[in-house]
């Protein structure tokens, strides 16, 4: 396996509008990043993922983007972008940038130009005629964020083809000059300094010929025919070339991934088309269809996602270890619990971070920042939630779309950093553009920096350990007591060395029992949520939410 540089490093995800806000307007913005790098630095992460920064209408905020090569002026300028490029750079940190092109936004100048037929733009989207005489949509497909995914445009006199929101016109990558501008877009901002790129839903680019219907499902129905489509990977191949001209890397963004497909994309060698992928699997132990239908959380669901990604790529291609973007609420409040956030905060902590692969960490995370509830459905802010909400509304009757709605929407990992318990949670001194989670007095960044034991505290100590313990990067991987469906226990094994890692995912009491061939009394506890260390014969009854690390 190569000894790639992204393989070591622990990857912090800044959602811009959210994170700190610089100039006082209510919005989070890069002189906002700028006084946080130390921040930054000091919690020992080396690389950060910039959500989108680019001008954009905010449709699906910054994941519809106006200018490619341009920053929005509610975040700061490029020459401001450079100074923070450099402020990390300076700091040994590295910084990569969304890739956003499954799609642009419908303001993006290539969309307009497109519209009214100008060249080279005419083929740059999807256009088709309708049916019946052009009065329905080409196909029955259903776009994720609204409604059916066609829109007539009066301009141009056919329809386009939208997987997300209207705004979000998809790019037809068939057509070479649109992956000529990819290209450019790439090397633009490799050329200013930039480390790599986070590919959002990179396997969506290459659609089926002919479009046909699709299997009529709610939300996303046509999706087996864009999914992985028949030449994404020529295409992704034409990307990986321009990639490989820079010491950058790539992870791409892929729902509805298995591991078997992904090996296709990230399998390490002559044809590897990314480094990373980030998949789903880990995050539906709790719904189905992504977030939106809630199912009593399964500890067992979870645990055979992680364990099959971590055996299928085994030697063959490198894991991204994540638990919170901002797609999905917040962890804690999920399969944690917020009334042991600290506890459960930790070991969700070690829990993913200990296994192989490159961990992300968004921010608030390392703060355990949890789930906000609004009293008004109007007072969200995410398209997603709100088309889910139209669509399950009919099947599930309204008070209970309302709540899967509060606690599914992606406003749970948008709001406000909480920086302090002053104002505003120390994001900003102006309004917030969104409201700021009502337990910032008690859960912000300022106190977890002054208590030894917190979670921040935590996650730095975590960090350094994986950087010190050569058996977390390279250590083999093996799962215990699979059918538990409270504990999460597993072994990593590298040379002679053996560290066990025990999660309890209840506030219970549970039993646990060393596996076989392990004696507790001859391990070192190495990292722990709980500062005193009970042993009953070759095991201990769990606290609630417990994480023991032990190395043999
Ligand atoms: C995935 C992004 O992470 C999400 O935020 C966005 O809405 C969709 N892709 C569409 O770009």
């Amino acid at each position: 396996m190569d000894n790639k540089w992204y393989k070591d490093i622990c990857v912090y995800q800044i959602w811009p509008r959210s994170f700190c806000d610089g100039n006082g307007d209510g919005i989070g913005d890069l002189e906002g990043v700028y006084s946080k790098l130390d921040y930054i630095k000091d919690l020992g992460v080396d690389c950060i993922w910039f959500s989108p920064l680019y001008p954009s209408p905010n449709a699906d905020f910054g994941y519809d983007i106006a200018d490619y090569k341009n920053i929005h002026p509610e975040y700061g300028d490029l020459e401001l972008f450079k100074k923070v490029l450099d402020g990390a750079h300076e700091r040994g940190i590295k910084v990569i940038m969304d890739l956003v092109v499954n799609h642009t936004s419908d303001e993006c100048d290539w969309f307009q130009k497109s519209r009214r037929r100008i060249e080279p733009y005419t083929d740059y989207y999807i256009w088709r005629k309708g049916r019946d005489g052009g009065k329905k949509p080409p196909n029955n497909w259903l776009s994720m964020f609204e409604g059916g995914a066609w829109e007539y445009d009066e301009v141009r006199g056919e329809y386009y083809l939208h997987v997300f929101a209207k705004k979000q016109p998809d790019l037809n990558h068939d057509n070479p000059k649109v992956r000529e501008e990819v290209k450019e877009i790439m090397k633009f901002w490799l050329d200013m300094g930039v480390d790599g790129f986070r590919e959002d839903v990179i396997t969506f680019i290459s659609k089926k010929e002919g479009l046909p219907n699709g299997f009529p499902i709610p939300s996303a129905c046509g999706m087996e025919h864009y999914i992985n489509g028949p030449h994404i990977h020529e295409y992704l191949k034409e990307y990986r070339e321009v990639a490989k001209q820079y010491d950058c890397f790539c992870v791409g963004e892929a729902p509805m991934m298995t591991p078997e497909t992904a090996l296709k994309y990230i399998t390490e060698g002559e044809n590897q088309e990314l480094d990373l992928m980030f998949h789903f699997q880990h995050m539906e132990a709790d719904c189905i269809m992504m977030d939106f239908i809630h199912v009593p959380f399964s500890l067992i669901r979870m645990k055979k996602a992680f364990t099959r990604w971590q055996n299928m790529l085994k030697g063959k291609a490198w894991n991204t270890l994540y638990i919170e973007n901002h797609d999905h609420p917040r962890i804690i409040s999920r399969y944690g619990s917020e009334a042991y956030r600290t506890e459960s905060g930790k070991m969700l902590a070690a829990m993913y971070m200990l296994q192989q692969g490159t961990p992300f960490i968004y921010q608030g995370q390392e703060i355990g920042m949890t789930n906000i509830s609004l009293p008004d459905l109007d007072m969200y802010e995410d398209v997603f939630v709100k088309n889910n909400y139209n669509v399950f509304k009919k099947i599930f009757g309204k008070k209970r779309c309302e709540h899967l709605a509060r606690i599914s929407t992606r406003d749970n990992a948008r709001t406000p950093v909480q920086w302090t318990g002053g104002e505003n949670a120390g994001f900003t001194t102006g309004k917030p553009w969104f409201y700021i989670n009502p337990n910032y007095k008690e859960v912000n960044a300022e106190k977890e920096m002054s208590d030894p034991h917190s979670l921040l505290n935590f996650y730095k100590k975590l960090i350094r350990f994986r950087k010190e313990n050569e058996i977390v990067l390279k250590g083999d991987y093996k799962e215990y007591y699979e059918n538990s469906k409270n504990l999460y226990v597993y072994e990593r094994t590298y040379n002679n060395q053996r560290m066990l890692v025990i999660c309890s995912f209840t506030e219970k009491g549970v039993a646990f029992e060393a596996p076989k061939g392990y004696d507790l009394s001859k391990g070192v506890k190495v990292l722990g949520n709980y500062e005193s260390e009970h042993i009953c014969g070759n095991g201990f009854k769990t606290r609630p939410y417990e994480m023991r690390v032990y190395m043999f």
